[in-house]
């Protein structure tokens, strides 16, 4: 099985959820703690062992990739200055990661946005990364698919179970326990999905949480696959075509999910990373501890 080389990160979203903040800025480059929201899905992609990532951008987006670019001058100067620590923050941002960047022009769904990368995938199996979605885990959640895409050649998404009433936030699956699997009742055989379904019409609690593995083959069926009603391609309608094949499974995450894709998410996640942050996280506890609530 072909080994899991590049990951598609889409980030041409307009960000209104986050205005005023995003009108000239990429809502991927809010500060969560101490590093933009974007950073985070590419740190996880160095862990995983991703050596390609591909940005599928917009307008006004280049701050991205003026962020992930080399920065020699800054480096030098910091370095004159004898902040050498402040040079490898900079210095490492990058990861050793080998960056590609292709537009989506118009916004026409995530499934399209994927399908933007095509050229710049080829051949091979790929992760997509939704960027608003921060996944901590012991082992990083892209890790945790790619090996069981390069065991089992299938496609792989990550669920976390949710209740009733958060499920038409997200894609739902329909599944069962993939029987004689290596990883128990970790890993399940996806039957349909069903984006952002009713509680009523939801088949299962179990929500995709925004991190994929994928055949290449997924590209003729987001290709073929007909706008729904608001005129968009969405990825779920891709993922399908493949379940209905017998070819996705799931994996049931275990790790913490932060979606920072809206303000109140966004709020959480940069509470609870504070709190675990090294170096601020005892005092800000105090602080919240403080609070007249
Ligand atoms: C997207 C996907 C959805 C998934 C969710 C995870 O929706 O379309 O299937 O469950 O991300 O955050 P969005 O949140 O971008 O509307």
């Amino acid at each position: 099985m072909k080994k899991v080389r590049k990951a598609v990160l889409p980030v041409a979203g307009l960000g209104t959820r986050f205005l005023p903040a995003t009108k000239a800025i990429p809502k991927e480059m809010l500060t969560v703690v101490d590093k933009p929201l974007i950073q985070y899905a590419v740190e996880e992609c160095a862990a995983s062992g991703i050596e390609h990532v591909i940005f599928v951008t917009g307008r006004h987006k280049s701050a991205i990739e003026d962020h992930f670019d080399l920065a020699p001058e800054l480096e030098s100067f910091l370095e004159q200055k004898g902040k050498s620590e402040q040079a490898r923050l900079v210095r490492e941002i990058s990861n050793g990661l080998r960056f590609s960047y292709t537009r989506q022009s118009e916004a026409l769904g995530l499934g399209h946005a994927v399908l933007c990368a095509a050229d710049l995938v080829g051949e091979e199996p790929f992760a997509v990364l939704l960027p608003d979605v921060i996944a901590e885990s012991r082992v990083p959640a892209t890790r945790e698919l790619a090996e069981i895409y390069e065991a089992t050649g299938l496609g792989v998404i990550h669920v976390e179970h949710v209740p009733r009433e958060r499920v038409h936030l997200y894609g739902i699956i329909d599944a069962e326990v993939e029987k004689k699997s290596r990883w128990g009742d970790k890993v399940l055989r996806v039957r349909n999905l069903v984006e952002k379904p009713s509680a009523e019409k939801a088949p299962s609690n179990w929500a995709v949480t925004g991190r994929y593995l994928l055949p290449p083959e997924i590209f003729d069926d987001l290709r073929t696959a007909r706008p729904g009603a608001i005129g968009e391609i969405q990825l779920t309608d891709g993922l399908c075509r493949l379940a209905k094949k017998g070819k996705l499974l799931a994996c049931v995450y275990d790790g913490k999910i932060y979606d920072a894709g809206d303000k109140l998410g966004f709020l959480e996640a940069t509470v609870q990373l504070g709190l675990k942050d090294p170096k601020l996280g005892e005092n800000f506890r105090k602080y919240l501890r403080g609070l007249k609530l």
